[in-house]
């Protein structure tokens, strides 16, 4: 009998494991918030991914649950491990890619290394640390946020005022996160597969540039990388899979400072945007390597086929009456790019697709993959 993994969650990172799962001779379902999602061709229930009977349920014709995000509560998680489910990654992985406070401090425990950091609970312990730290930093919720939602540049107590009130309302009382605005030459990203039996394998670390806190585009292997940057990438992500028990995909986001140092920005346990490129231009894409991940079976080479791969996000998007025109544009006009859709209805800002371009030449790469998804722009 076919193995069979549930996605909880029906986004463009559910849709994206279905072709893989159907190479794999993987049965996937998914478990959509609502009708007619992203990951729609495979998902075989509706429900709340709050509600731990509509998620056992699920959880119940499959051998492995694993998530298109992070939101899953922990008390949902504890119950279906209780039920005998198998759930990669774990809650006990999982709690630190859901609350950046928590991930903080373990990475401390872990002695990785990160911007200076510190939990606020009122205007006067930030402004403590703003004093501290040159008068700027970065404020974020601790939870909930992506693509720079929750994530605010201070250089006043004050300007974090709405969100100190909304932590008052909170039941849970709770802090925010605070931490020095990090002098970054770049942005990279550092993709770990691990097994629940512990077999781990590193991608090769990428560059990825962030416009207004979401990630626009992608290099992989990142440019100018030296020996021992890639090395020390690797081994922050590999000693970060092992020391959170992480098990399918991790992606670390980094930065590069100034004086040549990496810093832990933030943890995604699951396939990332970071990864998209390892689609058209490794030999096991983040995708199956998911699936082959969270069912214990051996992990797949994540070298490049070619020596230079580049991901432009597509944002916003057209309407869905000129999608087919631009779609046969981009299909005359570069036949070497992997175009990947979502399904998705275009909303300003919102990733609606991306497209992958390999080969030889970065400069080459670069230009067709931002020519190509050029022609989905509003
Ligand atoms: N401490 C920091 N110093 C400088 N820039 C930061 C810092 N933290 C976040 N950023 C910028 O904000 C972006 C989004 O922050 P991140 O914590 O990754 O939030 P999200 O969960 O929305 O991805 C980062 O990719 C980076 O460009
Ligand atoms: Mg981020």
């Amino acid at each position: 009998m076919a193995l069979r993994v549930g996605v909880v969650g029906g986004g463009q990172l559910a849709r994206m494991m279905i072709a893989p799962a159907v190479e794999l001779g993987v049965e996937l379902s998914v478990l959509a918030e609502e009708a007619g999602m992203a990951a729609s061709l495979a998902a075989t229930a509706v429900g709340d991914y709050r509600d731990a009977e509509a998620v056992l349920a699920f959880a119940r014709a499959v051998d492995v649950v694993t998530f298109d995000h992070e939101h899953v509560p922990q008390p949902v998680l504890r119950a279906l491990v209780d039920a005998g489910v198998a759930v990669h990654p774990g809650p006990d992985a999982l709690q630190f890619a859901q609350d950046k406070l928590v991930m903080r401090a373990r990475l401390a425990e872990l002695g990785m290394p990160q911007p200076d950091w510190a939990a606020v609970s009122d205007a006067d312990q930030l402004q403590a640390f703003l004093d501290d730290h040159g008068g700027r930093a970065v404020v974020k919720t601790p939870r909930g946020g992506y693509d720079g939602k929750g994530v605010r540049v201070v250089s006043a107590a004050t300007e974090a005022a709405d969100w100190f009130a909304a932590l008052a309302e909170d039941a849970n009382g709770g802090a925010l996160l605070v931490e020095e605005l990090v002098d970054f030459t770049r942005e990279l990203a550092q993709q770990v597969a691990r097994r629940p039996s512990g077999e781990v394998l590193a991608y090769p670390v990428v560059e990825t540039v962030q416009r207004d806190g979401v990630c626009a585009e992608v290099v992989a292997p990142a440019p100018h990388a030296g020996d021992r940057l890639v090395a020390v990438a690797a081994d922050i992500g590999v000693s970060i899979a092992e020391g959170l028990g992480v098990t399918g995909m991790l992606a670390v986001e980094l930065f590069e400072t100034t004086d040549d140092r990496l810093l832990v920005n933030e943890l995604a346990m699951r396939p990332h945007n970071s990864g998209h490129w390892s689609q058209d231009g490794a030999v096991t894409g983040q995708f199956e390597q998911h699936l082959r991940a969270v069912l214990d079976l051996p992990l797949g080479d994540t070298t490049p086929r070619a020596a230079w791969s580049v991901m432009v996000n597509i944002l916003g998007g057209p309407s869905a009456d000129t999608l087919d025109a631009r779609f046969a544009a981009v299909m005359a006009a570069h036949p070497d790019a992997k175009v990947h859709t979502y399904g998705k209805a275009p909303r300003p800002g919102r990733k609606v697709g991306h497209v992958n371009v390999v080969g030889d030449e970065l400069d080459d790469v670069m230009y067709q993959a931002r020519a190509a998804a050029s022609h989905f722009a509003d």
